[in-house]
């Protein structure tokens, strides 16, 4: 039966991220440098909520988006926080199983067969895999001169009219780089009047030492193209409790 498999699911690779992770637990004693682990456990308030919303039964099934009550706290957690005011909880939030889901949803939403994503390279390898199943391709742009930054000038030299998506993946997974205000505004400039989506995961913003972190997704005309990827597993080493969500316009998130 194999030759019957989805011909693009064949050409997926298990990540070099995972091998060299299966590998090192043969060490004993090697530290690890491999998953996106954080160092502390989820913090003990964060158990107990848990815990609290078993006892009180919150384990049926939900609205498909998620508890309401869930996407309004993000709103207002992502508002205060990254200026991203305007997402209505009802209809532009979609809380997922993790960061994964909410990348794998949204590459099914706006990949089509023979679509270009420009990504940088070094990427977090989480991406190749959802784009490859949409029959799509993607596009690195080296950034090893650019402080493993991309700039909207690479951007600009890699857009073709099969571009369909940017990923911006900042604070990057695995070089640790961020955009700056002042960057994100040079690519906003280059991307606001192109029809190609941004999808920007985020799911790094709370790890940001010194300027804090800002979304592409709070620049004027950003929004209606951006799919903005966040969780809790790195933020609140919630990495087992599998809980993410995107945020994306009405037009992008609405039940077709
Ligand atoms: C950049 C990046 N995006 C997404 C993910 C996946 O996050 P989650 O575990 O919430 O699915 C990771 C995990 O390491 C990551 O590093």
């Amino acid at each position: 039966m194999e030759e019957r498999l989805n011909k693009q699911v064949k050409k997926i690779q298990i990540s070099g991220i995972r091998r060299f992770f299966n590998k090192v637990k043969e060490y004993p004693g090697a530290v690890s440098l491999t998953l996106g682990q954080p160092d502390f456990p989820t913090p003990e308030h964060v158990k107990a909520a848990g815990k609290s919303a078993i006892d009180h039964n919150y384990t049926t099934y939900t609205e498909n988006a998620g508890l309401l009550t869930l996407r309004q706290a993000i709103a207002q957690f992502v508002g205060e926080k990254y200026d991203l005011h305007y997402y209505d909880p009802e209809s532009e939030i979609i809380t997922t199983v993790g960061a994964s889901e909410a990348i794998d949803i949204a590459c099914r939403t706006i990949l089509e067969p023979g679509d270009e994503v420009i990504l940088p390279g070094p990427s977090y390898p989480g991406y190749e895999a959802p784009i490859t199943l949409c029959g799509a391709v993607p596009v690195y742009v080296d950034t090893r001169d650019s402080a493993f930054k991309i700039t909207g000038e690479a951007i600009s030299h890699h857009l073709t009219d099969k571009t369909k998506c940017v990923i911006l993946p900042y604070p990057s997974n695995p070089t640790g780089s961020v955009l700056t205000k002042a960057e994100l505004a040079d690519i906003a400039g280059v991307l606001k009047d192109k029809d190609v989506f941004v999808l920007s995961d985020e799911i790094y913003s709370e790890l940001t030492y010194g300027a804090p972190h800002v979304s592409i997704a709070a620049f004027p005309g950003m929004k209606e193209k951006t799919l903005v990827i966040n969780g809790l597993s790195k933020s609140h080493s919630m990495t087992g409790w599998r809980m993410g969500y995107i945020l994306s316009d009405a037009p992008i998130s609405k039940p077709y």
